[in-house]
């Protein structure tokens, strides 16, 4: 098990845009550093508000040892809390999601309110004081229907990224969307792994025969080149725009978040098999059917797509160094009707495929890490500019945290 001043030469010493060394990707000591220095300290993408949208429903999400309750309160606000009574620290919600006109401990009833204060307790004495016994609170924003958590004591700036994201997700209407359907699967593989494979379209061709129906596999779409926007993107970006809605590319100071609304492959307009949409009640406000898909990446935790007629979020959840959950919500509007609106098959068949081909290339690709053989290799400059971005984010986000220097603008 890696130090941290071991791995922060391995970070210092890196081959530049090439793969990282193995123990990146194995060691233990530097998954507990990973957790530590960025899934304990960023902003986390947790839920779709949605999810939660009546007073009472909660869902609780694990972050390594962490166990954070997401509940709507009596006065609609969305707050988080840690998922440990302040009697004695039992787990106070058990279930995945759920509904509760209070939050109560299952060992001794302890009874909080919604907002995290406690209203109850039995036989504490005179003494006791209750309002200092509350559930201890998570950060917890939402942003046009995405709900970010943060399990640092101070949580860095929320509102620089919210006030560039909020424009692009605000005419997709998530506040007004319901889940059709979600997923989570565990691959075996490094988180890093999961987002390099999906920082790049070099592996589509070979791998997604359902999703390269309709997703360009042109690397200036998934890549982030060097400043300049092809011309085919330029103008599907300007005639959005001209339509009203913020579609430009925009990818932050810091690296750690882009947001830009790209095109479909020709005639495309959502991901079916056939390339039309799949749901004819829509989400969102979007005037036509090709508007293409908004793409949304925000590290460590997020991918998503915005669609003209649904919403997908996915989430990036490392359980072990070599183990990832990934949980994907296919998002419709709320009184679209199964059947009639959407056929649940349709709307969710592409990416419930490619979720698996990528479960597959990632576990594969983490087998031959694992291997004594395993060297780091050269990335493609043009096909794999997004994976060049994200690794150096990592290891930008490690060796500042490590060494106290500004390496990485605070947007
Ligand atoms: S631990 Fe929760 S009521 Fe005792
Ligand atoms: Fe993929």
């Amino acid at each position: 098990m890696l130090r941290d001043s071991e791995i922060l030469t391995k970070l210092m010493t890196r081959a530049p845009a090439h793969s990282l060394e193995q123990a990146l990707y194995t060691d233990p000591g530097v998954f507990d550093l990973d957790m530590r220095q960025i899934f304990y300290r960023n902003w986390l993408f947790a839920i779709p508000a949605c999810e939660i949208p009546k007073t009472g429903n909660y869902v609780t999400h694990k972050v390594g040892p962490y166990n954070v309750i997401i509940v709507r309160g009596g006065d609609g606000e969305v707050r988080a809390f840690h998922n440990a009574c302040r009697h004695r620290g039992s787990v106070v919600c058990n279930a995945r999601k759920g509904t509760a006109p209070k939050l109560v401990c299952p060992y001794h009833q302890w009874t909080y309110e919604l907002d995290g204060s406690l209203l109850w307790a039995r036989d504490m004495g005179a003494e006791f004081d209750a309002s200092r016994h509350g559930l201890k609170p998570v950060h917890c924003r939402n942003l046009a229907g995405l709900i970010y958590i943060c399990l640092a004591d101070e949580a860095p700036d929320f509102d620089i990224f919210a006030d560039v994201a909020r424009p692009y997700l605000a005419p997709h209407d998530l506040n007004d969307a319901k889940i059709a359907f979600e997923s989570s699967i565990v691959e075996n593989g490094n988180w890093k792994l999961v987002w390099e494979n999906n920082r790049e379209c070099y592996h589509c061709g070979g791998n997604h025969p359902a999703l390269c129906r309709t997703f360009p596999e042109d690397p200036s779409i998934t890549g982030i080149e060097g400043g300049e926007t092809p011309p085919f993107m330029q103008a599907h970006m300007d005639r959005c725009e001209a339509a009203g809605f913020r579609s430009a590319f925009h990818l932050s100071a810091s690296g750690q978040y882009r947001l830009a609304r790209v095109p479909l492959n020709e005639g495309a307009e959502s991901y079916t098999m056939d390339g039309k949409i799949a749901a004819t009640k829509k989400l969102g406000q979007i005037p036509f059917n090709d508007a293409g898909s908004l793409l949304k990446f925000h590290y460590p935790t997020t991918w998503n797509h915005f669609l003209s007629d649904h919403s997908i979020v996915f989430r990036v959840t490392p359980l072990t160094p070599t183990t990832t959950e990934v949980t994907t919500k296919w998002l419709v509007h709320k009184d679209a009707v199964e059947g009639v609106d959407y056929d649940l098959d349709r709307l969710t068949e592409v990416w419930i495929a490619t979720n698996d081909e990528d479960r597959r290339v990632v576990e594969d690709n983490q087998q031959g890490i694992n291997s004594p053989a395993y060297v780091p290799g050269p990335y493609s400059a043009r096909q794999e500019s997004g994976v060049i971005q994200f690794t150096d984010w990592y290891a930008r986000t490690l060796v500042q945290a490590l060494t106290g220097k500004t390496l990485i603008a605070a947007e």
